[in-house]
């Protein structure tokens, strides 16, 4: 399985701190913001790692983390993704360098206390589909939201005004190789995005869609309010630990 980090966009909803750099460079607590997926993917077993950046300051990330050597890679791969075109559009540039195998995505503002070395290693297992981690949380119309039917997801919704669920989609996502004929299929959204609920809501049709709650904390880091709040838990006790 190979590992992709979507670290473009314009950071829009932090500007002017995105004014000129790229969201995915700002700090959090004592690390920039893209440490963190990166080691996501490190202690899950993942060494063959893709960032696709985007915007202004692209050529920083390169400056920032060469090839790696701070997670023990020995190699890191990066492609641009000109514009806003969303997430999925992001992930569909991955489709050459992946070539048949299956990835594991996780979008460069999302923080985590434990780790999904597990939830990979299940993964494997399941080999035909996709997985997606969800997580309880207060907010849910700022988030993509799942709606389950016994050990099923039956549905997710994209920032609903009235949620069925308190069960966010959060930004960690495994999908099969078929992926990236479905990012083919896709029309963009109302945000003139190609969405990855709708990559999503396919494997969900399909019937090869798997789920697992996280444990421990979960935070983005796309607001100001996230931003402050990722800085916080992280200072409190650490993000992406190897235990639980
Ligand atoms: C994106 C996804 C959303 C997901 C969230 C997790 O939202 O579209 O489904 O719940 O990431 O961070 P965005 O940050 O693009 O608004």
């Amino acid at each position: 399985m190979k590992g992709v980090i979507l670290a473009g966009g314009l950071g829009t909803r932090l500007f002017p701190l995105t004014k000129i750099t790229n969201k995915h460079l700002l700090p959090v607590y004592d690390r920039p913001m893209i440490y963190y997926p990166i080691e996501a993917l490190v202690n899950a077993g993942i060494e063959d790692i893709m960032i696709v950046t985007g915007g202004r300051k692209s050529g920083d990330f390169l400056s920032l983390l060469g090839n790696g050597a701070d997670f023990g890679l020995k190699h890191l791969n990066y492609t641009y993704q000109k514009g806003e075109g969303g997430i999925a559009e992001a992930l569909g540039l991955c489709e050459h360098w992946a070539a048949d195998d299956s990835v594991c995505v996780i979008l460069g503002d999302n923080i985590i206390e434990h780790n999904i070395a597990k939830a990979v290693r299940d993964f494997r297992e399941q080999a035909v589909g996709a997985k997606i981690m969800l997580k309880e949380v207060p907010d849910p119309e700022r988030f993509g939201v799942a709606e389950l039917h016994g050990e099923k997801v039956v549905g997710i919704v994209e920032k609903p005004k009235e949620p069925k669920t308190n069960l966010a989609v959060i930004g960690i996502y495994m999908y099969d190789n078929r992926v990236f004929d479905v990012i083919k299929t896709l029309e963009p959204s109302d945000r003139g995005e190609l969405e990855i609920t709708d990559v999503n809501n396919w494997y969900i049709h399909d019937g090869s869609m798997s789920y697992q709650v996280l444990d421990g904390w979960w935070t983005d880091a796309g607001t100001f309010d996230s931003l402050i709040k990722a800085g916080v838990l992280v200072s409190e006790g650490g993000a992406n630990k190897m235990d639980g």
